[in-house]
């Protein structure tokens, strides 16, 4: 099964929308295979956006992503990269539909209350970075067979 990389940023555990966010994710069926909440080093919010590097908005970016406790999660299922960053929405709140995750709760760029893998490849990267494979839980649902 696919697996991808989703953090709640330190606005969305600051405004309470932890549960909000994994409940959707749950409730769509994806499976929930790592949890864990921490507080970004500068190093390792740099790692983690390296592909930003160099860009206007880096800096600010690093300061935000540090500033407080993120819940970093591992969510399995079919499609399951896509499928959130479709239910996040657009990086920009202000062009994320209304109903996504960003477009439900969220103004400014620079505030967009969650993180998601843009692609199988980031997803597995990003994994890497935050969890052990000892930190990722396998185990089976009853409920699979009503989902697929
Ligand atoms: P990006 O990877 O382009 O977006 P996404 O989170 O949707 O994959 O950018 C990473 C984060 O950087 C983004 O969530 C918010 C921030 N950002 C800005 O603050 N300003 C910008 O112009 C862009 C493109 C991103
Ligand atoms: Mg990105």
């Amino acid at each position: 099964m696919e697996r991808t990389f989703v953090m709640v940023k330190p606005d969305g555990v600051q405004r309470g929308l932890v549960g909000e966010i994994i409940s959707r994710l749950e409730k769509r069926g994806y499976k929930l295979i790592g949890l864990k909440m921490l507080r970004l080093t500068p190093e390792m919010a740099e790692k983690h956006y390296a592909e930003h590097r160099g860009k206007p908005f880096f800096p600010g970016l690093i300061s935000y992503i540090t500033s407080g406790p993120v819940v970093a999660m591992v969510w399995e299922g079919k499609n399951v990269v896509a499928a959130v960053r479709e239910m996040m929405g657009a990086t920009d709140p202000q062009k994320a539909l209304p109903g996504t995750i960003r477009g439900t709760y969220g103004i400014d760029i620079g505030r967009n209350v969650v993180h998601g893998s843009d692609s199988p490849a980031t997803a597995e990267r990003e994994i890497n970075l935050f969890f052990s494979p000892e930190e990722l839980v396998t185990y089976d649902r009853n409920l699979d067979v009503w989902i697929y």
